[in-house]
């Protein structure tokens, strides 16, 4: 059964020159790219794509930071491409969740600074893929 995800390379990413290592590893765990764009994020994308996050006290620094330089925003397919993307990615927080060999495990410090996002389930799969790209 195949299914689609969406993700993003934040800014930090994107800043730091890490495209290419994190779409190689995307590539070589198997997960097809059906989009991917390069793309400065639009205050209100922002805002709709963290809407669940609204009432956090770190809400405020998310949208600042997203909005902050170019993201690569996109989405893979592949046999549970939703979990398979995520254990690429690593827990949140970069050193007490994420572990040596995934992507925030590898190059992040920060949990705000956490390099990429990954839909979380189904549900926010179809509606972050609806945001970003109505066109797929
Ligand atoms: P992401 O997967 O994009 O979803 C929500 C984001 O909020 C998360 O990654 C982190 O970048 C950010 N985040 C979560 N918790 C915190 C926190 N305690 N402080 C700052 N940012 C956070």
């Amino acid at each position: 059964v195949t299914s689609r995800t969406f993700f993003l390379i934040k800014p930090d990413g994107v800043q730091r020159g890490l495209v290419g290592t994190i779409v190689d590893r995307i590539e070589r765990k198997g997960l097809k790219l059906v989009a991917m764009d390069l793309r400065n994020v639009p205050e209100e994308t922002a805002a709709q794509h963290y809407a669940e996050h609204a009432e956090r006290p770190f809400y405020g620094d998310l949208l600042s930071f997203i909005t902050s330089g170019p993201v690569v925003a996109g989405v893979l397919e592949g046999p549970r491409a939703i979990e398979a993307w995520r254990q690429l990615a690593g827990g949140t927080d970069p050193v007490e969740k994420a572990t040596p060999g995934t992507i925030r495990g590898d190059f992040g410090l920060e949990t705000q600074f956490n390099l990429v996002h990954g839909s979380d389930s189904e549900e926010s799969a179809a509606r972050e893929i609806a945001l970003w790209f109505p066109n797929l």
